[in-house]
């Protein structure tokens, strides 16, 4: 490895980060960090602080499980790699769709494709809920549903049913039939509706509307996070996706259930479905099936959706798939994974540290008068609005965010940002006292302000 001297000097000079200006970054280079430990980060200054992000929604065991760092370099060891295109498969492949499919038989689901992330997960489903409807004979249903706010990845399909317009304008146009739905946002709405009740009501009565605008016949599915995560940890009223499941149903189109964040325990339960009590058609899975330490996604299937496929003709052939599909390294993290999420059983911790982190940050929003909008209380997502004026709801600007943020990580907190929100998703494994501590460093981080 080389010296710090280097890294400093090299730092964003060839590479462009994700979700940022390149030109920017030159200028602000990113924070280098080095090492991590349990719920810890390390830079490469030494600053060391508590990772209120959990990598990116998604280290939920924190970064010293060594029984999923052994299974990686035990099948590095054994088997790198082999191709999983139809003809070959590897043992570990084979475990982890058994593994999967116990975890999430509660939610209805029966079989598993596997993906490098979530980005590509989202486009597979979306692939597989139009041949689903062509293989039903209604190859007229190509549309999608989905709600503004929501985060469905980067790749041209999960960009299009995406709905937040900065992850779309420069790349427009994207897939033609992709309709969009008010997002259950309380705090902002057209309907000026603060009560999520009656708010979830008006959006399931603009669906219907929409869907009969369209015509039924032409929509294949309805894409939803169980809770919105990258749009602002917006939770909505807890009817809300068992009503729009009720609408799917009555008008034949696919639920697919986003369970990117949501999903392995992130809500207090294990996946955001079953947190409302719903059972969708299909659901799209990544981040906490390797807590990270590996890059795997998968699409999951109802037995009746997979049903459609397998007992099809040559049509029902799936001509999709990525190099990495079921790769044998992230199917080991995979098995080790579920195994270490089920016996430590993250979701209760993620239930009452989520409980007390969300407790915390509404008492600071007595104090300072920079957070409009506190929401969470949904395990371990937690999102503050942050404004220039209570009254008028305007945004605060980008600088005092700015500012913010990097107050919080001095006194001890990584959180991310996004756009006016502050966006938290610790490991799952944090305990009180560390909680404590990101309540304590956000404290400070506002007094900034
Ligand atoms: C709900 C949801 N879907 C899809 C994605 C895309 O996943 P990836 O970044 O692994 O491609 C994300 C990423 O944060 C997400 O939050």
């Amino acid at each position: 490895m080389k010296d710090d001297n280097f890294l400093r000097e090299m730092n964003a000079r060839h590479l462009w980060h994700p979700m940022g200006h390149p030109g920017d970054a030159r200028g602000n280079p990113p924070k280098i960090i080095r090492k991590a430990e349990g719920v810890n980060i390390t830079d490469i200054d030494g600053n060391d602080v508590i990772d209120a992000v959990g990598g990116l929604w998604c280290v939920n065991l924190g970064y010293s499980n060594d029984a999923v760092k052994r299974a990686i370099s035990d099948q590095l060891a054994d088997l790198p790699y082999y191709s999983a295109f139809a003809g070959t498969t590897n043992p570990s492949a084979i475990e982890a769709s058994y593994a999967a499919m116990e975890f999430f038989a509660e939610d209805g689901m029966e079989r598993i494709f596997f993906t490098s992330g979530g980005s590509d997960s989202v486009d597979t489903a979306l692939r597989m809920a139009r041949q689903h409807h062509r293989l039903k004979g209604e190859p007229a249903r190509t549309k999608f549903l989905s709600l503004k706010k929501g985060y469905h990845g980067t790749h041209w399909g999960g960009a299009s049913v995406n709905g937040n317009n900065r992850f779309r304008i420069a790349y427009e146009p994207l897939l033609s039939g992709c309709h969009h739905l008010p997002s259950p946002y309380t705090y902002r709405n057209p309907f000026d509706e603060t009560d999520p009740v009656k708010l979830a009501d008006k959006i399931v009565a603009a669906a219907v509307d929409e869907i009969e605008f369209q015509d039924p016949g032409t929509i294949a599915a309805f894409i939803m996070e169980p809770i919105q995560g990258a749009g602002g940890v917006i939770v909505p009223d807890a009817s809300f996706m068992r009503k729009m499941r009720e609408v799917c149903s009555r008008f034949g189109i696919l639920m697919i259930s986003d369970e990117v964040i949501c999903g392995f325990g992130r809500t207090g339960d294990w996946t955001g479905a079953r947190h409302w009590g719903v059972k969708p058609d299909m659901m799209t899975i990544a981040k906490g099936i390797t807590s990270g330490y590996y890059p795997v996604g998968g699409v999951l299937l109802s037995g009746e959706v997979a049903e459609v496929f397998e007992t099809a003709g040559a049509d029902g052939s799936l001509w999709t798939g990525v190099t990495y599909s079921a790769h044998p390294v992230g199917a080991a993290a995979a098995v080790a994974c579920i195994r270490e999420t089920l016996r430590l059983r993250i979701k209760d911790n993620a239930a009452s540290r989520g409980a007390q982190l969300h407790e915390g940050v509404k008492r600071l929003a007595e104090k300072h008068d920079v957070i409009g909008d506190v929401r969470g209380g949904h395990g371990l997502m937690t999102g503050i609005e942050l404004v220039g004026d209570r009254s008028g709801k305007t945004p605060l600007d980008a600088e005092t965010v700015k500012k913010v943020h990097q107050a919080v990580y001095d006194a001890g907190a990584m959180v991310r940002i996004g756009a006016n929100n502050i966006l938290m998703s610790p490991p799952l494994t944090i305990t009180k006292e560390e909680t404590d501590r990101i309540i304590a460093a956000l404290d400070f981080g506002f007094g900034e302000a």
